[in-house]
Formats: structure tokens, C-alpha cells, sequence
């Protein structure tokens, strides 16, 4: 897929179209976060901005921010934001040899999930090169723990509507579209889109080989109404979730 295509398309709908992960983080593990890593003498990189949602907690906590993407449409509908110490540049981080100048921090959520593998161990590893020696990173990455719960969530539900798993449409399972091959490497399918999902020793391993020493890994919580149109009130605690990995330059 050309993502750079691709992502100008959505752009213009892409409130409706997007998963808000600010929103939707329950817990509010976001903020908390960039709490965490704010230093107004400091410089960060959001990576993979889209129209900038998290400009709102990146731009007051840095003295300068650069927002990159690869879709210049995105990047039009950001620079509309109202802050001043943001700075914008379009690229392909799925391309190796990029350099920017080295950030304090680095935020990258949602982006580093190509179906082509080593695209995205690309992008870690621009991740890595941008940070200042001892440099931190927060990335939000898809969970495939979470999508194989959810879905063993769903099974339950339609067990107790008297409906046995043999007997379920197959459109319910769409997550699992792909090949044994895709489904293997956590290549899921997310509104028909072939999606990379991460396990949590994967992460390890993926960001050791990137020189991203992992200090964190938590989830950032989302509600059941995220992936059911009717959520029964017993459905609770654990909920799905996408992992979010802080990490520092090794
Ligand atoms: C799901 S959106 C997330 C946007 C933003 N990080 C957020 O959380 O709201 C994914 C973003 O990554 C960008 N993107 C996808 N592939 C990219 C690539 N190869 N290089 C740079 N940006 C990319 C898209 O243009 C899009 O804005």
C-alpha cells in the first residue's frame, strides 16, 4: 500500500474515520507520560503527527517540537493548531537514512504498525538515531494480546446469546483476514487495513535490537465500546488496550 496515499485520503475524514487513543485512554496514562518527560529547555519529535492530537500535551511541555509525517494533507490540517513552537516537516520514516536534528524526547503513536515487517524496525531505528544520547521515547503500539482477547471476548458473548462458535458469521472474525503467515507476524486487519500487532516480548526484543533500552511497558485502556456495538454491563476489567512502551536511547 502507498501510505503516503493513503493517508492524504483519510485526512479530510479522519476525526471520523481514526481511533482517538487520547480520547479513549481511560486511565489518562498519556498525560501522565508527557508529565513525565516535560522540560521547557527541551526539544521533542512527534513521529507520525497526523492533524496533531498530541500537540495539545507535546507543544506547552517542550520549548520545540517537530512534527513529521508522511502525508502532507495531515500536515496541512496540524499547522492549523494554534501553537507557535512547532515545526513541520513531511517524510517516510519507512525510509532508512533520515536524520533529524536530536530531540530530548520522541512520541510516535500508532505508526510503526506496517504490514511490511522491516519497514517498522526501520522506524525504530530512526527513533533511536534522533534521540540525544540518554534521550527518552514514548511509542503506542497495537497489542495482539489484545485483539485475541477481544475476540475470545466476542465467542463468550455470543455463547450466552445461546449462539455456538461454530455458528458465528465469519464477518465477525475479520480481524484475522490474513494468511497464516500474516497471522503469525500479527498482520491483523483493522477496517480492512493489514494492521502490524505487537506481543509484549516481541516488544522487548524489537526494541533491544534498535538500541531502545525499555524502561515501561504498560497498556493505555480503552473501553469495550471500541470493539462491540453492545457492551453487557458484567463486561468489564481487563479491557482492550494498545501497549505503550517508554524507552531510552541504550
Ligand atoms: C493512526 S495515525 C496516528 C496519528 C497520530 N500519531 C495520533 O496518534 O493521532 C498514523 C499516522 O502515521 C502517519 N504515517 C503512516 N506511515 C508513515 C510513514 N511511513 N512515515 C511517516 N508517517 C507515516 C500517517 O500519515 C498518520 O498521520
Amino acid at each position: 500500500m502507498n501510505q503516503e496515499k493513503h493517508w492524504n485520503f483519510i485526512a479530510p475524514s479522519y476525526e471520523e474515520e481514526i481511533f482517538d487513543v487520547f480520547k479513549s485512554d481511560r486511565k489518562k496514562i498519556l498525560p501522565f507520560y508527557f508529565k513525565k518527560h516535560a522540560n521547557s529547555k527541551h526539544r521533542a519529535i512527534d513521529f507520525g503527527c497526523g492533524v496533531g492530537k498530541a500537540f495539545p500535551f507535546l507543544a506547552p511541555s517542550f520549548k520545540e517540537v517537530l512534527a513529521v509525517d508522511i502525508s502532507q494533507e495531515c500536515l496541512i490540517m496540524a499547522k492549523k493548531l494554534p501553537y507557535s513552537n512547532i515545526e513541520f516537516v513531511q517524510a517516510d520514516l519507512s525510509k532508512p537514512d533520515l536524520h533529524f536534528e536530536q530531540a530530548d524526547f520522541a512520541f510516535c503513536c500508532n505508526v510503526i504498525m506496517l504490514p511490511e515487517v522491516t519497514k517498522n524496525y526501520t522506524m525504530l531505528r530512526t527513533i533511536q538515531q534522533s534521540l540525544k544520547s540518554r534521550g527518552n521515547a514514548v511509542v503506542i503500539l497495537p497489542s495482539l494480546e489484545s485483539i485475541f482477547f477481544a475476540s475470545w471476548q466476542l465467542i463468550r458473548l455470543y455463547k450466552l446469546e445461546g449462539i455456538d462458535v461454530k455458528d458465528i458469521d465469519e464477518s465477525e472474525f475479520h480481524y484475522f483476514k490474513g494468511t497464516k503467515r500474516d497471522i503469525i507476524q500479527g498482520i491483523m486487519y483493522i477496517n480492512g487495513v493489514p494492521t502490524k500487532h505487537y506481543s509484549e516480548p516481541e516488544i522487548q526484543i524489537i526494541f533491544q535490537e534498535a538500541g531502545l533500552k525499555v524502561t515501561a511497558i504498560e497498556k493505555v485502556e480503552y473501553d469495550w465500546n471500541t470493539e462491540f456495538g453492545t457492551v453487557p454491563d458484567w463486561l468489564v476489567d481487563p479491557y482492550p488496550w494498545d501497549w505503550l512502551i517508554e524507552c531510552k536511547k541504550a
